[in-house]
């Protein structure tokens, strides 16, 4: 069934565990995060980016996933990942999202926090929940040095202050995770986290974690994480299941038979993942 998220990260929050939110660009993604979700009986969020829309359209590719959400016996949010705009986000309400990511966290501080605000006063008027992020992810790699590291991650004083001031509903934090696969083995600041858990009571949400080991993400639910996104572990078994079934069957030409070991490894993953995040038989 189609819900919004608010619910979902709540029961996550009150009862320790975490809601996987699995990026699509496409039907095939739909159905393995579908079908894991339905075979863990786990509530989970299914996310399009901005570039999945470019991908796939705004008017075909939300139809497709709100559909499955609506027919699925479990419950499911449609969550816009990194709204890079308030455009973006209002045509994500008309197409029937029931989450909103609006992600501002290159702004400085002030910008941040006017354009959440700007989101948030849109999708609350409609019951719909809203995400944010502060400190960045993108830059924190192992060739750069700590102190430039922390100085990327998300300050728990200005967490606080941000919630505060933008009324949002989840907070993304940066502490040492980064988007797509990690060079080296991440390190999780859970000292950080959890400075930022005693300050703020909203959900927070973990992204980048494909490729962090699962001790960390075992440890980053103890410490308070209620949303794990996960996208680029679904696009590696993607694109190593169809290179491992041409290489087998050079002559199958057929996309049906092509796709079919590619949904199941993809739904593997998610049932993983769902296990993980202790979100399984929480439906
Ligand atoms: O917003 C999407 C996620 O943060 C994806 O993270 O690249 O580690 O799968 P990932
Ligand atoms: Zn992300």
């Amino acid at each position: 069934m189609l819900v919004t998220s608010k619910e979902l990260l709540l029961d996550a929050q009150k009862n320790g565990y975490a809601v996987g939110a699995f990026n699509t660009n496409n039907l095939e993604i739909t159905h393995a995060i579908v079908r894991a979700a339905e075979a863990k009986r786990a509530p989970i969020l299914i996310q399009i980016s901005a570039g999945a829309i470019k991908y796939a359209g705004l008017e075909f590719l939300p139809m497709i996933v709100c559909k499955a959400a609506e027919q699925a016996s479990v419950p499911i949010a449609v969550h816009l990942d990194h709204g890079p705009s308030f455009d973006l986000v209002m045509k994500a309400l008309r197409h029937g999202f029931t989450s909103i990511m609006r992600d501002a966290s290159s702004l400085p501080y002030e910008g941040n926090v006017a354009e959440v605000r700007k989101v948030v006063e849109a999708c609350h008027a409609i019951g719909v929940p809203v995400e944010a992020e502060i400190g960045r992810l993108g830059g924190v790699e192992e060739h750069v040095v700590v102190s430039e590291r922390e100085a990327l991650m998300s300050d728990p004083d200005e967490c606080a202050r941000f919630v505060a001031d933008a009324g949002f509903d989840f907070l993304a934090v940066a502490i040492g995770n980064a988007h797509g696969f990690y060079k080296g083995v991440p390190k999780l600041d859970f000292d950080r986290l959890d400075a930022i858990r005693e300050r703020v009571d909203v959900p927070l949400v973990l992204h980048g974690a494909s490729g962090i080991p699962d001790y960390q993400i075992t440890q980053a639910v103890e410490h308070g994480i209620a949303k794990i996104n996960i996208d680029t572990e679904i696009r590696h078994a993607f694109a190593t299941t169809v290179r491992k079934f041409q290489e087998e069957n050079p002559d199958q030409i057929d996309p049906r038979k092509i796709l079919q070991p590619v949904i199941a490894a993809m739904q593997a993953v998610v049932e993983r993942k769902i296990e993980i995040f202790r979100s399984a038989g929480r439906a």
